[in-house]
Formats: structure tokens, sequence, C-alpha cells
């Protein structure tokens, strides 16, 4: 089979490195792809994994391309061109392509849309209000305390929601979003949810319109610095699975989640094929979801995927063609643990063309793999060309090994103002 990846960063090298172990895989490209991806190979016949300069938003380029080499198979990894329907437009042109359709993935381009439908189908969520101007927001806000999750209702690069914890803060953050739109149009609604407190989880679920299958829980570690401290960010490091949560209450967890939510596609018209992600925040209260995203987390999947010991080729197609019914998902016993090497300034402004020195080192390591996220070659040097960067990760038996075998990789790499957290998996080591 041929098959094309669409997307440039750490979830899609994941995906690539994966997919690429498939033997139905005969030849591959990435679009855009990045450093990193250019040098996989597939398992089948040893072919490298080809990328083509063509953006994931440039969907002419993209069908273009589709059209010369005809790929059995698309994959979309971003939540960009799925929010703007590029699965609506393969697939209307007679190409198979795996991701959710424009309406299925408003899960994630409208927090607004999913509030409402959690609302409506009884998915347990946070008390939120929807708003389309600033000052009932305030009030609302106001009645919360000011103890808010104020979020812009579309897509803000994983950047557009603000914590506040009183209600001086809660207004800034509302006129931020609102009047000074400091997420674009993503800011013309804002859904602001009650703060919640507990351990925050990552479900994911692989769905092809009619069942869902979980996948084993992970935990992202959103903030910048250590003990979560500093601003939010995409993700800066990530482990599976997750100690605290025994099989039986992830079965429960996913259970009373995912059945009202197929429940409420199947209601009004849904048809979700591709994965389901909800944000889960577990509160003395009970489970909440946070949010939903439509796609694989970032960098979740490259901790999923170096434990998934299924096809993913295989699983896929199932997705797309409403097989997985009859489908097990195997996962290795081991832990992975995936540490995010950043640019230093980000999640702010961050400079680029740093040259990094021991990839090769790192992933000469036993069962460790560095996925590039923001990476490019320059005078046939791999440079930093991005915010985040590379995502070091590493499995063994235990959480704790993973955790130091990830560590130890990172130590090998350099680069001029690499930040990364020194405190992945140790909440899990603390609580497991
Ligand atoms: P979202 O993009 O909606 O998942 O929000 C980004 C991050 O903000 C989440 O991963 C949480 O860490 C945090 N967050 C979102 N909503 C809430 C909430 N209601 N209470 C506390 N933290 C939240
Ligand atoms: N891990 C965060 C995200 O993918 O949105």
């Amino acid at each position: 089979m041929k098959i094309l990846v669409i997307g440039s960063g750490g979830r899609e090298h994941a995906l690539v490195w994966k997919l690429a172990q498939s033997p139905l895989a005969a030849r591959m490209w990435c679009a855009p792809g990045n450093a990193g991806i250019v040098g996989e190979r597939l398992a089948k016949n040893g072919s490298p994994v080809e990328c083509v300069p063509v953006s994931a938003e440039d969907f002419e380029a993209l069908l273009d391309f589709a059209r010369r080499e005809k790929p059995d198979l698309t994959v979309v990894g971003p939540d960009n061109p799925l929010a703007a329907g590029i699965v609506d437009l393969f697939q209307a042109n007679g190409f198979k392509i795996w991701g959710p359709n424009r309406k299925a993935a408003q899960f994630e381009a409208s927090k607004a849309f999913s509030q409402d439908f959690m609302e409506r189908h009884g998915i347990p969520t946070a008390q939120s209000g929807t708003f389309n101007e600033p000052v009932a927001a305030k009030k609302f806000a106001a009645a919360l305390g000011g103890r808010c999750a104020v979020k812009a209702d579309g897509l803000a690069l994983g950047k557009g929601v603000l914590l506040t914890t009183n209600v001086a803060e809660a207004e800034q953050a509302i006129d931020e979003i609102m009047v000074s739109k400091a997420f674009g149009a993503a800011g013309q609604r804002v859904v602001i949810q009650e703060l919640l407190e507990g351990m925050e989880i990552s479900l994911h679920a692989l769905c092809d319109g009619k069942v869902t299958k979980l996948f084993p829980a992970a935990q992202d570690h959103k903030r910048a610095l250590d003990g979560d401290a500093g601003v939010n960010t995409g993700g800066m490091g990530t482990y599976s699975p997750a100690p605290f949560l025994a099989d039986a209450q992830l079965a429960e967890l996913g259970a009373a989640i995912l059945q009202p939510w197929l429940r409420g596609c199947a209601a009004d018209g849904i048809d979700f094929r591709g994965l389901i992600y909800p944000g889960v925040m577990l509160t003395k209260s009970g489970p909440k979801v946070l949010e939903f995203n439509a796609r694989f987390g970032d960098p979740e999947t490259q901790v999923y995927l170096t434990r998934l010991e299924s096809d993913l080729v295989e699983l896929m197609l199932a997705s797309c063609e409403g097989r997985l019914a009859d489908i097990e998902l195997k996962w290795s016993a081991h832990a992975s643990v995936c540490v995010v090497m950043a640019s230093g300034g980000y999640p702010g402004s961050y400079p680029k063309g740093k040259v990094i020195t021991g990839i090769e080192a790192a992933d000469a390591l036993p069962a460790t793999k560095v996925f590039h996220a923001g990476t490019a070659f320059k005078d046939g040097r791999v440079v930093t060309n991005g915010g985040r960067v590379l995502g070091v990760t590493a499995w063994r038996p235990t959480l704790m090994e993973a955790r130091d075998a990830a560590y130890a990789a990172v130590e090998k790499i350099r680069f001029e103002g690499a930040q990364f957290r020194r405190d992945i998996a140790a909440k899990a080591l603390r609580v497991g």
C-alpha cells in the first residue's frame, strides 16, 4: 500500500515510525514532515519515507499530490486540516483518508459545540457557560468567584485556555480573548468552566462511527515548568500507563464518557471515524471531561505508539471502513515515557536554527526513540525549527526505568537554549 501522512510534528513522526513497521506499507510520504521523518525506512522493503514540501493546510497542493501519486490511505495528524474539511475533500475525490470529517471534527474545532453536546447527552463535565460578549461572561465568572478556565471557542494552537483564580484575573482573561483578540477569531465566543482540581489524564479511543476502542491511560504535562508551574504549553512530556488507574477503573471511566458520546453522535447524525481524545480531570466529585480533541495527542502519540503491538495500518483501515468491532488492540506491558525538549522561550517567542547534537547517540540506546517535532536540515545539520523540538521517548518494564532511560537519552542531546521538564512521570511514581 501507498500511504500519505499529513503533518510535521512529533505526533506525525511517531505515526510515520509506527506505520512504517507495517508489512502493508510499501511506499510512504509525509507532507511536509521534518528532519526525523525523512530518516525513517519501511520494514517491508527498506524504502525511505519521502518528505513532500507541501503544507498540511494547502489543500489544493495536497489534492494535486494525491491525484498524481494515488495513495491508498491518507492519514491526517493535526487538528487544523481536519477542522477545515480535508477528509470531506479527499473522500469527494475518491481517496481513502483516516480522520474525522468536518462535522465530526467540531468536537475539537469548537469548545462551545462540545460543551453543548456534553450537556445534552449526559457526559460528565464541568459547570460552564458559553458567551458571545464580555459583559455576561464576566458576570458568570464573578458568580464562580473568578475561579475559572476561560476558553476561546475555536482552535488556538493549544494555547487558548486561561486559568484564573480571582475575579480580576478572570475579567482580564475575558478581555484578552474577547476584546484584545489574543487568539484572533477563535475568541469571538468563550466557554467559561469552573476551575477543577485533581489529576488530569488523557483518554484516547479509536472510533469507526459505530464502536470505540479505548487505549490505556496516559498523562501529559501541560505547564511549562517543573511542579506544574508556568504557563500552559502544547505538552511537555507524557507517560503511559497511569499506575493510579486500575484497568477496571479505566474501563468504567471510558464507558461513562464514550457510551453517551456514541449515543449522542448517532442521535446528532455525526459519523466519527478517527481518534477521539477526551481530556479528563479526576475530581473529588468524579471524573469530568474538560474538552475533546479529534486527533491523536502530541506527545501522547509518542508513548502510545511505542507500546502498541497491533498493526497501525490495519487499525486505521478498520476505523475508516467501520470494521473495528472485530478487532482487538494489543498493548505491550511496558511503560513508556516521553520528555519534550523545547526551544528556549517556548511557549512564547523563541529562536530557530540552533544546531542539535547527540540525537544519534540517544537513538542508539536500547528501547529508545528520539521523535523529531520542530526540526529541519540546514547545511547538512539538524537544527531547531519550532517550539517543541524533540520528544525523547524510552520504554522499559517499569515506569521508573522508562523515566530514567528517557532522561539518560535527554542528557546526550544538546542545543543552545534547550529547556525541558525534569519531573515527567514524577507524579505517577509518587502515587503509583
Ligand atoms: P483544554 O484545551 O480545554 O484541555 O485546556 C487546556 C488545559 O487547561 C487542560 O489540559 C487543563 O490542564 C487546563 N484546564 C482546562 N479546563 C480546565 C478546568 N475546567 N479546570 C482546571 N483546569 C482546566
Ligand atoms: N497533549 C496535548 C494535545 O495534544 O492537545
